[in-house]
């Protein structure tokens, strides 16, 4: 099937060549000149294991193709995915505008009728929304709307969608259901459930996936406070909980909080959303406060240990000391550093008065741009070269790989603080650090 996919960001470039590998004919559209350009001449804007090959692959087989021409796109097909971006907005909601203006867009391009997907993440009512705003501004031609949410991790996302745990879409007619059931027809050979449903349940699940996920990481993370406040160990904790099948092991790991492009801003507009439905949602809206609480306690946490390994004033340890923090995107294998807990915790300490080296394999560039004030490397031992204290906050495999024990003679002081639990507190104390980590007594 001829398919434009407009947005060509982490998920509109992922999902349009994926569709491309499974056989359909694809277009992705950017409105960024840039963007389209790096893609035409082969390179890949953004970070993601595997990607190029299947990006590769699909260009050279003439199954995938870039444009900014969102019209000539729109002309040339009978299906559109619109993977554009839905930022938070100021007041906690979604911000709507790239979708509300590629619909206009397309409305206006449309030589004929056509089916929407909607794969950007939205709140309930927007696929109906789209299919208004679409009437409005093209009453010639008939549209259907469609939401097909994208549940893709970042790092992992081609995987993710070439083997789904399940896809999900909403439609209001039998016609819209079996061009999505065309559109995934690869999947049914490899038994994928698939969850044909509502419009209004489909745009739900997504956030209620997302929600439900970020509750457990919320979760553990008390649970790892609740741990150092009574000297039980949370990694026996995770496993202890995690191996009831009821549990999962899953997202029962404590770390800075999470992060990312998706979990903070979803959460929060779901909060809004129940609100606004006269539902409220207590159990979300404490995830969220739980969420914000704990990386603004971990940012004292940091300070006050620092000051004891340093023996200096409590008030203002962070005074002239450099800090190395390893791990700046949000998670591993990405480069994507939005709501990442580098750009809460690196402010905070430049704040204190630390002069901040950061180090990342992937967002270094990005985290450079974002963070005012903070000096950025791809090279670990130019991070540690005199850093007074380390604080990591990405489960990198480089960073999870480094041999402390060689690593220690950079260091103008062995104070390690490790908010990923990657290390054995028994070895770091072993190699003479100072070694803080999360929910986990500390070895003598
Ligand atoms: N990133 C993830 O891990 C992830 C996972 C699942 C769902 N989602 C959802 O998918 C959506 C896209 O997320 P993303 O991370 O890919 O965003 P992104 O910001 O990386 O990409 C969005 C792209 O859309 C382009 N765009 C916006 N308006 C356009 C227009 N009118 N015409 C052409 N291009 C246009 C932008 O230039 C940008 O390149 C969001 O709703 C997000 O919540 C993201």
């Amino acid at each position: 099937m001829k398919i434009a996919m407009i947005g060509t960001g982490y998920v509109g470039l992922v999902t349009g060549a994926c569709l491309a590998k499974i056989g359909h004919e694809i277009i992705c559209v950017d409105q960024d000149q840039t963007k389209i350009n790096a893609l035409c001449g082969g390179a890949i804007p953004i970070f993601e294991p595997g990607l190029k090959e299947i990006v590769d692959q699909g260009v050279q087989n003439g199954h995938l193709s870039f444009s900014t021409d969102l019209t000539q796109a729109v002309e040339s097909v009978d299906v559109i995915f619109l993977a554009v971006g839905t930022p938070q907005a100021s007041d906690g909601r979604s911000d709507l505008t790239q979708v509300e203006n590629a619909a206009k867009q397309i409305a206006k391009a449309a030589n004929g009728d056509k089916m929407i997907v909607v794969k950007s993440t939205v709140p309930v009512g927007t696929c109906r929304r789209v299919g208004r705003i679409l009437g409005k501004h093209d009453i010639e031609h008939a549209f259907h709307v469609t939401s097909n949410p994208e549940f893709l991790r970042e790092g992992d996302a081609v995987s993710d969608f070439m083997q789904p745990d399940r896809i999900v879409f909403g439609t209001n007619s039998t016609d819209a259901e079996a061009i999505m059931c065309e559109i995934y027809a690869h999947f049914e050979a490899t038994k994928v459930p698939v969850i044909k449903t509502s419009l209004e349940t489909s745009e739900l699940i997504k956030y209620s996936a997302n929600a439900f996920l970020a509750a457990k990481v919320a979760f553990i993370n008390e649970m790892a406070n609740l741990c150092d406040a009574t000297g039980a160990n949370v990694d026996d904790l995770a496993v202890g909980i995690g191996l009831d099948s009821r549990i999962g092991a899953a997202f029962l790991k404590p770390g800075p909080g999470y992060g990312g492009s998706c979990f903070p801003k979803d959460t929060l507009a779901l909060t809004i959303l129940a609100q606004e439905a006269d539902s409220p949602s207590r159990i979300i809206e404490s995830v969220v406060d739980s969420n914000s609480n704990h990386i603004r306690r971990l940012g004292r946490k940091i300070a006050d240990f620092c000051a004891d390994c340093w023996q200096t004033d409590k008030k203002h340890p962070m005074i002239d000391k450099r800090i190395a923090v390893l791990g700046l995107a949000f998670k591993a294998n990405t480069d994507d550093i939005r709501s990442a807990a580098s750009t809460v915790i690196a402010p905070l300490l430049i704040k204190q008065g630390a002069s901040v080296i950061g180090f990342d394999p992937e967002a270094a560039a990005a985290a450079g741009a974002a963070i005012d004030h903070i000096e950025t490397t791809t090279k670990i031992d130019e991070a540690l070269s005199g850093a007074d204290a380390v604080v990591v906050l990405t489960e990198w495999d480089a960073i999870k790989m480094i041999n402390w024990a060689e690593k220690k003679t950079l260091l103008n002081a062995p104070v390690v603080i490790d908010l990923r639990n990657l290390y054995s507190p028994e070895s770091m104390a072993k190699l003479g650090f100072q070694y803080l980590s999360l929910g986990r007594p500390t070895a003598e």
